[in-house]
């Protein structure tokens, strides 16, 4: 066969695991939303089974001669086209997902669906030492992992590759460094400022009908398709995709609470907008059609949720009508102190609730944690004292308990270690977007003021969201803003943002 048909054959493949891929989204989208909880056993059946057939299917010896086909043909000659762009990351997958040894791969799954029912437990109990020998057993595994996969320096190096592909923990901890120097200083200028916001103004009661009414509007008016997606209520909210024409987005309402429903929305609807970006018909199942990093659409949600979302032009378009939906709880409040409430900042230990500057020093912690953790820094034993010293330094507050503490995420019960730096660098990359955006349409502000989210839609969609993974993060960034990763655009930014807010 010629590299031409071959490609052509690695296509079908890809379209084939596409289409699996999309029937086991469907059905995780289905446990999250709907199913009955007696279905939780059959349903482990049907993904598991899925989820095997999908890797059987991939680290077929005959995928990898195809790949290595085109690698030595001129399909792939300029490395700028979509065909080299999809060959480079099918080879790195390839590579991945067969340097696993089997009998790994099946102890990982096992150790780690017992350790999530221990985690809960131990959480619940405020009990550290009964998730630790499970904890111990998943660092142990998980440090076999990057060995299998190979790495040069350290081994988180191999884990965070998984994430983020292409991104190295030095680089990495080096803008975290700086992010987080210049974080505790506006944390220390925020607690001392004259005006202190009335958070209060968000806890009060807000019908839950008219929240949701609320977010499909804001949701529409960013763009979503609601002909092509759904919105629906799941206790983690999530975005999933199926394939071109479907996108669905989650959240969780709370009657008392403004923030959770609608910024969980706008988030979601953010998440979404990629995916409805991606050049899905064409790609379906290949690199190009699905998305660049966990980092690059992380940078997608928080741009809405934030730089967008918790702006004053937003706000002007959106207050008002908020004030006629929500009379009993917003009708005497001024326009001043609602911007200021949902841009309060005050340090708490639940990363998930936490403010938009505080928020990343609750994942820098993590990455640290981490990081020392797989180097052997840090015994398993002393991980809840480790987590509470640091804590205090960086929010400047006593952790009372280990579930505010080191066990209040789920994630490294799942083996999820290397996940939590995307969430930060989403919000660095957000920043660096959001002011070339800015750049590139300057009335941006003014065009958000009326209520026309679609040019800033637009032009996500023209820069990022087509792309998919033709271009790397970090290479991503540089054509974009003509640099690579950086700290400042996000604190500038913020520093900007919170002087007003805080008056200081
Ligand atoms: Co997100």
């Amino acid at each position: 066969m010629s590299a031409k048909e071959d490609y052509q054959e690695l296509e079908k493949r890809a379209r084939e695991l596409g289409l699996i891929g999309a029937s086991y989204a469907l059905l995780e989208w289905d446990h999250q939303v709907n199913m009955p909880p007696k279905s939780a056993e059959t349903r482990a059946e049907m993904t598991s089974y899925l989820a095997g057939m999908m890797h059987e299917k991939f680290v077929d010896p005959k995928v990898g001669e195809l790949i290595s086909s085109v690698e030595s043909s001129d399909l792939v000659k300029d490395p700028e086209s979509i065909i080299a762009a999809n060959i480079r990351e099918l080879r790195h997958q390839y590579d991945k997902e067969t340097k696993l040894p089997k009998e790994l791969v099946e102890e990982f799954e096992k150790t780690t669906a017992l350790a999530h029912g221990i985690w809960a437990e131990a959480r619940k109990n405020n009990d550290f030492k009964t998730f630790e020998p499970a904890l111990k057993k998943i660092v142990d595994l998980t440090k076999q992992k990057a060995e299998a996969y190979g790495y040069e320096g350290e081994p988180y190096n191999a884990l965070l590759d998984n994430y983020e592909p292409g991104a190295t923990t030095a680089e990495v901890a080096d803008v975290f460094e700086k992010l987080r120097v210049e974080l505790v200083e506006l944390l220390a200028k925020i607690k001392d400022a004259p005006n202190q916001p009335d958070g209060s103004i968000i806890e009060r009661p807000y019908d839950v009908k008219n929240q949701q009414i609320f977010g499909e509007l804001v949701a529409k008016t960013m763009g979503y398709d609601f002909d092509e997606g759904r919105l629906d209520i799941a206790t983690h909210p999530f975005t999933t995709a199926f394939g071109p024409g479907d996108t669905r987005i989650t959240t969780r309402y709370n009657p008392n609470r403004l923030n959770d429903a609608l910024f969980g929305t706008i988030h979601e609807a953010g998440h979404a907008l990629y995916e409805m970006g991606l050049k899905k018909k064409e790609n379906f199942g290949m690199p190009v059609g699905d998305s660049a990093s966990l980092g690059i659409h992380e940078s997608q949600s928080r741009m809405w949720e934030n730089m967008v979302g918790r702006s004053k032009p937003f706000w002007n378009y959106f207050f008002p009508i908020a004030q006629s939906m929500f009379r009993e709880s917003l009708g005497h409040v001024s326009f001043d102190e609602f911007y200021a409430a949902v841009n309060y900042v005050a340090p708490s230990y639940i990363r998930v609730e936490a403010d938009e500057v505080t928020y990343n020093l609750h994942i820098l912690l993590r990455f640290e944690m981490e990081r020392a953790i797989l180097n052997g820094d840090i015994k398993i034993a002393d991980v809840p004292g480790e987590w509470n010293s640091r804590f205090e330094k960086y929010f400047g507050i006593k952790v009372d308990n280990d579930a505010n503490g080191c066990l209040q995420d789920v994630h490294w019960s799942a083996g999820l270690m290397g996940y939590f730096p995307t969430y930060t660098l989403g919000n660095i990359y957000a920043a660096q977007f959001y002011a070339q955006a800015n750049k590139d349409i300057p009335d941006l502000e003014q065009r958000v003021e009326r209520g026309d989210l679609l040019t800033l839609r637009e032009w996500l969609r023209e820069n990022i969201h087509q792309h998919g993974q033709r271009y790397r993060a970090n290479d991503l960034c540089k054509r974009i803003t003509g640099e690579g990763l950086s700290h400042k655009p996000m604190m500038d930014y913020m520093n900007k943002k919170f002087a007003e807010v805080y008056g200081y």
